[in-house]
């Protein structure tokens, strides 16, 4: 490798575990089913589909093109492809996305960590469902335990981007997705054949379009983003590490399913289970801390050993799926910070860490202690609203009319196609979303949300 060359995922798999790793995430886990939860089940989870179909593939292809041809992180990339323009202002956009992201995600990462130590301690024997809704909310509103956790997965976070993630970020990937995966299948099979599953299932799978509203559509793009890690140019910097081989609408195909597919077996896990201990589903985020010690109880609490070994492998699993997604969101505005002022990455990482100490505590602090409201919203549900819901998606409607209309069609035409290597029959279509359906559809949604139409 000559020596200013800059440094690649070391395979085409790597490159896509690498990119599902940073999609798979909290999104899947917690955040889809509360979201799918709120919004009324299967119909959501239509839309759903239909946003990360229409809108979250093609924008992933061109996030991927912004990134390998500028061979930049986001921060840097449209300046280097449209210079002396005002387009780098999508990759602030981005940087700025992440920053407020990684803040309240920590904090729910944090809570992963508590969950592992009850497993440890084989802290849910015994319990039933009233008593895992009444620890998570002590535990979620005390104003120290909490705060410990989110500190503690921060630094961890921290650490590994200070180390330099690329080997880091594609072994663990290789192992962890797999087994993670394998995971999530038992426990599916598990929740549905709890008794009474089957409202859970119908809940998932029987639409009831009467509850449709701009809402539900809002809730599923903003999912559809922050799931598959879009509109912040997470995976445009990812792409900057794609070596020359590397088949974009095959990784974009390959993350997309992967991350849908997990999304799905979640609600597979926590639905049924819901039902079956008759918690509502749209008990929002604390929803899969409470149906899933009961997954474990009700379907080995027979034999304490393996009720405490599946629960502690979960947990485990979820805590470093969420850590391949902080790291990703870290990565992205210490790169940022380092490549524009050419600070340090310590220096760097450091301001972004404390940054999000800042933002994690006061988010954590205002699920319980702290009862302030912005909009009616607490602190933690603002930071959530305002980057999944309204950044994540500006950032990918821009991205769209960059790539759409911006770049050069022989760029986009050259890096899906790895410079005539490789074909691509579906290029018209894919730029025909991006010019015309995917903003149309994003702003639709937006103007809709907004009530202008109504
Ligand atoms: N996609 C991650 C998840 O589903 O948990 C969250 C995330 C990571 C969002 C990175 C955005 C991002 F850039």
């Amino acid at each position: 490798m000559q020596k200013n060359e800059r440094v690649s995922f070391g395979s085409k798999l790597g490159a896509i575990l690498a990119a599902a790793g940073s999609a798979v995430g909290l999104g899947n886990i917690w955040r889809f089913p509360f979201e799918a939860g709120n919004h009324g089940g299967a119909a959501f989870i239509l839309i759903y589909l239909a946003c990360v179909l229409i809108l979250g593939m093609p924008i992933m292809i061109a996030e991927f093109t912004v990134g390998r041809h500028s061979k930049a992180s986001t921060g840097k990339a449209f300046g280097i492809l449209a210079p002396g323009t005002q387009w780098k202002l999508i990759g602030y956009l981005g940087v700025l996305a992440g920053l407020l992201i990684l803040g309240y995600y920590s904090v729910v990462a944090g809570w992963t960590l508590e969950y592992i130590l009850a497993s440890l301690n084989n802290g849910f024997a015994g319990q039933g469902p009233e008593d895992f809704v009444a620890s998570f909310q002590e535990f979620s509103q005390d104003p120290l335990r909490p705060i410990i956790w989110l500190l503690a997965f921060l630094f961890f976070t921290h650490y590994i981007v200070v180390k330099g993630v690329k080997d880091g970020i594609e072994k663990s990937s290789k192992i962890m997705m797999p087994v993670l995966f394998i995971l999530i299948v038992v426990l599916a099979i598990c929740s549905v054949t709890l008794p009474n599953a089957g409202k859970g299932l119908e809940f998932l799978l029987k639409p009831d379009f009467s509850k449709l509203n701009a809402d539900v559509f809002l809730g599923a793009m903003g999912q559809a983003f922050f799931s598959l890690s879009l509109g912040m140019g997470c995976l445009s910097t990812y792409a900057s590490y794609f070596g020359p081989d590397t088949k974009m609408g095959k990784t974009a195909l390959s993350v997309g399913a992967i991350d849908t597919m997990v999304a799905i077996l979640a609600g597979f896990i926590i639905f049924p289970a819901a039902f079956s201990v008759g918690i509502q589903p749209d008990a929002g985020p604390s929803l899969i801390f409470i149906t899933l010690p009961n997954v474990f109880q009700q379907a080995f609490g027979g034999v304490p050993f393996l009720a405490a070994l599946f629960s502690l492998m979960f947990y485990v699993l979820l805590a470093l799926a969420a850590l391949t997604s902080t790291i990703s969101l870290h990565e992205v505005v210490t790169a940022f910070l380092h490549e524009k002022f050419g600070w340090k990455r310590n220096r760097a990482a450091i301001l972004v860490t404390a940054f999000c100490v800042v933002t994690g505590v006061l988010s954590s602090l205002s699920l319980g202690a702290w009862d302030a409201k912005f909009f009616n919203l607490s602190f933690f549900d603002l930071l959530d609203f305002v980057t999944a819901k309204l950044m994540l998606p500006l950032g990918g409607l821009l991205v769209c009319l960059f790539v759409g209309w911006y770049l050069k069609k022989s760029v986009s035409r050259d890096e899906l196609t790895n410079y005539g290597r490789e074909k691509a029959p579906y290029f018209s279509v894919y730029m025909f979303i991006l010019k015309y359906i995917a903003p149309i559809a994003i702003a639709l949604i937006f103007i809709n949300e907004l009530g202008i139409l109504s």
